[in-house]
């Protein structure tokens, strides 16, 4: 079946989204965030592929799509690195079996009931939605990538939420008077940004006094106070800055003004958590890793292995 040719009404979708802000936020806050969902509007309508993402939504949305018309629509939105997700009883096997990462954050023991949460790096959303299971008042993603913002859309057609919302927008982008958070969560986003201190100071400044961060990151073994800066790419991605070891992370997070709380065990990613599937065939795991010594990285440096830590601002 062929894609259908309509467009979305692409606004009245992200209006919806804009009204989800819980009415307690402050008069100034809500001002940030309706500038914020408005950038993020003109973002989405000014993307190159955005046409043919709406039209893929369409084709979701009509009634009487059979499952290949689904099917291909979805794959058009691809490749799904986060997941998995259902969308009109189609299964989506994304590349990253989330439900593992989302055990480790729950065995850490944070109490999201009736809380506020900011996701940073969001992706499609796949822990938004995890977050409003777990009892968030409200939890809102930002993620610049209009991608993984389409593929939200297409999971927020089978299973609307006015607890979540999504803002495509770089973290830095965001202005200093950005409402304040209950929980802020970034996971899996310290080590592609250029300045991974400024990054924590950034989510410190958007705590809630009593708040708690929860960040998820690379980490390289050792037990001194060093960081890996890849010569060109890590494990194949050209957008790694910055990896510390443990030791380090928790000096990063004193700078920055946090105190930590509780550490998870750092967790080597394995293929069973990482791999290529029919909606996201291209390289994953296997790939990166070195052919004969599965330890390291194709390039020579210590295999992926992530941290979730618990940390609250220092008063
Ligand atoms: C490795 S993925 C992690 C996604 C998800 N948080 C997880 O843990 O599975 C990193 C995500 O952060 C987003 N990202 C990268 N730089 C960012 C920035 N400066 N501000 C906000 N999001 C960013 C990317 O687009 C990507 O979706």
């Amino acid at each position: 079946m062929s894609l259908s040719s309509s467009l979305l009404d692409l606004g009245a979708l992200l209006e919806r989204s804009r009204l989800t802000a819980p009415p307690s936020l402050s008069a100034s806050a809500r001002t940030e965030l309706d500038l914020s969902f408005e950038r993020a509007r003109r973002t989405l309508e000014e993307y190159g592929d955005s046409p043919r993402f709406q039209r893929a939504l369409a084709t979701l949305l009509e009634r009487g799509t059979e499952q290949e018309g689904i099917r291909e629509a979805l794959m058009q939105l691809g490749p799904w690195r986060k997941g998995p997700h259902v969308v009109r009883q189609v299964a989506i096997d994304a590349e990253w079996d989330c439900r593992l990462k989302w055990a480790r954050v729950e065995a850490l023991g944070i109490d999201l009931e009736g809380r506020s949460l900011l996701d940073v790096g969001a992706g499609n959303g796949y822990y938004l939605r995890r977050m409003v299971e777990n009892g968030a008042a409200w939890a809102l993603g930002i993620e610049p990538s209009v991608r993984y913002f389409f593929q939200f859309l297409a999971t927020e057609l089978e299973n609307p939420s006015e607890r979540l919302a999504l803002l495509s927008e770089r973290v830095e982008n965001l202005s200093p008077n950005f409402p304040l958070f209950d929980v802020v969560f970034s996971m899996g986003v310290l080590y592609h940004v250029r300045s991974p201190i400024d990054h924590l100071v950034w989510l410190r400044n958007r705590l809630k006094r009593s708040g708690e961060l929860l960040l998820e990151t690379l980490i390289v073994p050792g037990t001194d106070n060093n960081v890996l800066v890849p010569r060109h790419r890590y494990a194949n991605m050209r957008n790694v800055w910055f990896i510390p070891s443990e030791p380090l992370l928790g000096i990063w997070l004193e700078r920055a003004g946090f105190e930590l709380m509780s550490s998870g065990e750092p967790v080597r990613t394995t293929p069973e958590e990482q791999r290529a599937t029919a909606f996201a065939p291209g390289p994953s795991l296997l790939d990166a890793l070195h052919p004969t010594r599965p330890t390291e990285t194709v390039e020579g440096y210590p295999a992926p292995t992530r941290l979730l830590v618990r940390a609250r601002p220092r008063l």
